[in-house]
């Protein structure tokens, strides 16, 4: 079998220096993350589930609890949390620390990709040399994500979140870059489709020993306007068994409501302009539990 070598394996000093500059890299990291009290992955390994509109409505949450907020929107091809937190358009400005990045709805710092993007419709491109661009590609990005960590001015955090694009080979990436991460959300719609995918993620972020794991269900059950009956969207209970099959608690169930993604889509999320909203409800719920998962973390420290 062929065996290949870790950066850590390579005693001897390499030409270019490669492992020093890893090194480096990740301390830098490291240090830039030491001024932030709780980091959390907002995930799933599915697409369309809510993890974005998750995301921002938690950080605006959080910070109507008087938190210290930063967001960071790990999506880089389909970046959505800037707008959702009310920052497209606006700049970063350019510091000899890093960039720093704009304040959105309740304060909440936030770094995307679309901040860095002249043209709306303008699809995300790699400059890579011509030859074999493909074996470029989840570097770069890996790259990006890092730098979107790293050089970033973030300052003293509570939480800084991180939007997570789908595909657990996302999720493992994030964990290579922050392998003590402090808590994972994963987002699920009660369906069977999602929860096959989910599950996977689940034991992903179990495996990594990921310190605090929750389970958000979204779009769990509409209510009829016109006569407020409640009915399912899925007919699978698609959360429940991931939760009893995996002993994650299921912290939140989120009905769908189409105030929610109307007004998040637009730069004000549901929990500011609603709160009393039952969709608003359960994600200040959640953020409820996510304060005091880490509180108790930092309690244990
Ligand atoms: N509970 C909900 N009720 C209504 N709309 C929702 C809900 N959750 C998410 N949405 C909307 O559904 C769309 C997809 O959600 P998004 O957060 O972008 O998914 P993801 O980031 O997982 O791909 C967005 O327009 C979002 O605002
Ligand atoms: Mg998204």
């Amino acid at each position: 079998m062929r065996k290949v070598r870790t950066y850590n394996e390579v005693q001897h000093s390499t030409g270019s220096q490669l492992l020093e500059q890893v090194l480096e890299l990740q301390d830098r990291l490291a240090a830039r993350l030491s001024s932030i009290g709780t980091v959390v992955a907002i995930a799933s390994g599915k697409g369309g589930v809510g993890k974005s509109a998750v995301t921002a409505n938690l950080a605006a949450a959080l910070a109507m609890r008087g938190r210290s907020v930063g967001a960071v929107d790990a999506d880089l091809n389909g970046p959505s949390l800037g707008r959702m937190l009310g920052v497209s358009g606006m700049s970063l400005s350019d510091g000899p620390d890093g960039v720093g990045p704009p304040q959105g709805v309740q304060g909440v710092r936030v770094m995307s990709m679309e901040l860095l993007q002249e043209a709306e419709d303008a699809p995300l491109g790699w400059r890579a040399p011509d030859f074999g661009k493909f074996t470029w590609r989840s570097t770069l990005e890996t790259g990006v994500l890092r730098e979107f960590l790293a050089d970033v001015v973030w300052g003293e955090l509570d939480f800084l979140l991180i939007d997570v694009p789908p595909g657990t080979d996302k999720i493992e990436r994030l964990l290579e870059l922050i392998p003590d991460l402090d808590q994972a959300l994963l987002v699920t719609t009660p369906s069977e489709a999602t929860r096959f995918v989910v599950s996977k993620s689940l034991r992903l972020v179990q495996e990594a020993g990921v310190g605090v794991v929750g389970l958000v269900a979204n779009m769990t059950e509409h209510e009829c306007p016109q006569c407020g009956h409640r009915s399912s969207l899925f007919e699978s209970g698609g959360a429940e068994r991931l939760a009893a099959e995996s002993g994650v608690p299921l912290w939140a169930s989120i009905p769908f409501d189409p105030r929610l993604g109307a007004s998040t889509d637009l730069g004000e999320p549901l929990v500011i302009k609603e709160p009393e909203a039952p969709a608003s409800r359960a994600i200040l719920a959640l953020a409820d539990r996510v304060d005091a998962a880490a509180k108790a973390g930092a309690d244990t420290e």
